[in-house]
């Protein structure tokens, strides 16, 4: 059975001076943290990603704004919408994602279980279905 990327919701500290979320590797989420970046500013209508990885698992946290990633393991897709910075995707490699439907201040945090290889990506569709079934 394929893993499956899963939703989580993380706990908020907040008071009145407002909010504070923590999220630790290997605790908070199933991996150690070798990698961070975001994406912000998207334009409209764009829709981006269109791969899935040989072994790099990531975390997705919407730190603000909102989004939407489409799933696809070939067992099942699904649309999960991110939209507060408490909600965290687990998304495991073997699914091919494409994130799409970003607000204007959308910023979208992933983290990742290893550093930048191109040579970790699978971004033909046929060879990820090849690969996957
Ligand atoms: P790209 O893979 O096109 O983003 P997406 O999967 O969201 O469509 O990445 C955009 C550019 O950033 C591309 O030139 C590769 C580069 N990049 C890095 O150099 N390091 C990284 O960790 C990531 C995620 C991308």
């Amino acid at each position: 059975l394929k893993a499956r990327s899963k939703l989580m919701m993380i706990s908020e500290h907040g008071d009145e001076r407002g909010y504070l979320t923590v999220i630790e590797g290997n605790k908070t989420i199933p991996f150690e943290i070798k990698r961070v970046f975001y994406i912000y500013g998207t334009k409209e209508g764009i829709r981006r990603g269109f791969h899935a990885h040989y072994k790099t698992k990531q975390a997705l946290i919407a730190l603000s704004g909102s989004c939407t990633i489409h799933l696809d393991n070939l067992e099942r897709k699904d649309e999960i919408k991110l939209d507060c910075p408490t909600k965290i995707l687990i998304l495991e490699p073997n699914d091919w994602h494409e994130m799409y439907d970003f607000s204007v201040d959308c910023v979208l945090l992933v983290l990742a279980s290893h550093l930048y290889d191109a040579e970790d990506y699978i971004r033909d569709y046929e060879l990820f279905k090849s690969l996957h079934t």
